[in-house]
C-alpha cells in the first residue's frame, strides 16, 4: 500500500461514562469504555473496527463524530482525536466548532428502523443535513435529492414516501443517502448491515464500496464479525474491552492474526474446509467482562489460554511485529 496522507488521528482516547448511584444521584463509579485508544484512519482506506459487544467500538465511533456529549453531557474525556486537514481537535469539541466539520463526517447507523424519523418524507429526511450544511437553494437541494436516490439504487418516485413504507435494505440506502448528502470525506458506518437479513446484507455492501470508489470516501467500518469486514478492510483494528489489541492489514490480520484474542475470532468463524485453517484454533471461555471491573494488566488475560502472573502487572502496549501488524500481547508468539 502507498504512503497515504492521515485523515484521523485518534491519541490516547479514554471515554468514561459516570456511574450514579444512591438518593442524591452521586457519582459512585465510571465505565472506562474506551481505554487509551490510539489509531490513524487514512484518507481513503477502510479501517475495519471489531470486537465483542461492549468493547467500546460505537463509543470510539460516536467520539469522532463528536456524539458523546450530546447524548451524555456528563461523559468524561481524555486524550485526542485530531482531524488533520485542518488540524482541529475533535474530542470534546464545542457544538460551533463541530457545526462545519459534521459535513465532513457523517454516520451510518446500526438500525435503519429507529435511525429515520418516522415523520420525515424521504425527501424531508435528505434535505435536513442539506439545509443545515450547505447553502444550496431549495431547488438545487431537491436536485441533489433525486441524484442520491438514484445514486443509491432507489426511485425518484419514492421521495414522498415515509420510512415504514420501506424494507430494511431500502431504509439503510435512505440512510446511506443521507450520509452523503452533504458529501462528506469520513463516513463512520457502525455495523451496517448487522440489522439486516443476510440475503441484502452483501447488497449494502456492495453499494457503499462503490459509493466509495464512486464520492473518494473513507470509512470507518464498524462491525462485530470479521469475516463481514475482512472484506471490506483494508485495515483492521481489534477491541477488547476498551482497547486495541491488533491492528495491522486486512488479509494479514486474517491469515496470520497474533494475539490469542484475534485467533479466537478467527477460529470462531466457520470455514468451508477446516483444513485450510493454519492458525491454531482459540477457543474463548466466559463472557467479555464488564469495564465497570476490568481486569488488572491485560484486560483479555482472564480468558486467554496463554495468560500468566505478569499479564495481570501492566497493560501490553501494542508492538510492532513486521508487515505493518501491531499486537499487544508480549507473548504472541507461543501459540504458533
Ligand atoms: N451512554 C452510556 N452510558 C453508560 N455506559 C455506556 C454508555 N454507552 C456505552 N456504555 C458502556 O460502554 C461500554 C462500551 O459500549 P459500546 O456501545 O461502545 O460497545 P460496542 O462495542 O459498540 O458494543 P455492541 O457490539 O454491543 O454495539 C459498554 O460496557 C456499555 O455498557
Ligand atoms: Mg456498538
Amino acid at each position: 500500500m502507498a504512503e497515504q496522507d492521515a485523515l484521523i488521528e485518534v491519541n490516547d482516547l479514554r471515554v468514561t461514562f459516570p456511574v450514579h448511584g444512591g438518593v442524591l444521584r452521586r457519582r459512585v463509579a465510571g465505565v472506562r469504555a474506551v481505554d487509551g485508544v490510539s489509531f490513524t484512519i487514512r484518507k481513503g482506506e477502510v479501517l475495519g473496527l471489531v470486537g465483542e459487544s461492549g468493547s467500546g467500538k460505537t463509543t470510539v465511533g460516536r467520539a469522532i463524530i463528536n456524539l458523546l456529549t450530546f447524548t451524555s453531557p456528563d461523559v468524561e474525556l481524555g486524550g485526542s482525536i485530531r482531524y488533520v486537514p485542518t488540524g482541529a481537535e475533535l474530542n470534546g469539541a464545542a457544538r460551533a466548532a463541530m457545526l462545519p466539520l459534521r459535513a465532513r463526517i457523517q454516520m451510518i447507523f446500526q438500525d435503519p428502523y429507529s435511525s429515520l424519523n418516522p415523520r420525515m418524507t424521504v425527501e424531508q429526511i435528505i434535505d435536513v443535513p442539506l439545509r443545515i450544511h450547505t447553502d444550496l437553494p431549495s431547488d438545487a437541494r431537491r436536485e441533489r435529492m433525486y441524484e442520491l436516490l438514484e445514486r443509491v439504487g432507489l426511485q425518484r418516485a419514492y421521495a414522498g414516501r415515509y420510512p415504514h413504507e420501506f424494507s430494511g435494505g431500502q431504509r439503510q440506502r435512505i440512510g446511506i443517502a443521507r450520509a452523503l448528502a452533504t458529501r462528506p470525506e469520513l463516513v463512520i458506518a457502525d455495523e451496517p448491515v448487522s440489522a439486516l437479513d443476510v440475503s441484502v446484507q452483501a447488497q449494502v455492501i456492495n453499494l457503499m464500496e462503490e459509493l466509495k470508489h464512486d464520492f473518494g470516501l473513507t470509512y470507518l467500518f464498524v462491525a462485530h464479525d470479521l469475516s463481514v469486514v475482512h472484506h471490506v478492510s483494508d485495515r483492521i483494528a481489534v477491541m477488547y474491552l476498551g482497547s486495541i489489541v491488533e491492528i495491522g492489514p486486512s488479509e494479514a490480520l486474517w491469515k496470520t492474526p497474533r494475539h490469542p484474542y484475534t485467533r479466537a475470532l478467527i477460529s470462531a468463524v466457520p470455514r468451508p474446509d477446516p483444513r485450510s485453517d493454519r492458525t491454531k484454533r482459540v477457543v474463548l471461555q466466559g463472557d467479555i467482562p464488564t469495564p465497570l471491573n476490568k481486569p488488572t494488566g491485560c484486560g483479555f488475560r482472564t480468558r486467554c489460554p496463554i495468560a500468566r502472573e505478569s499479564c495481570a502487572q501492566a497493560v501490553p502496549p501494542l508492538v510492532d511485529v513486521g508487515g505493518g501488524q501491531q499486537v499487544a500481547c508480549p507473548h504472541h508468539a507461543e501459540l504458533d
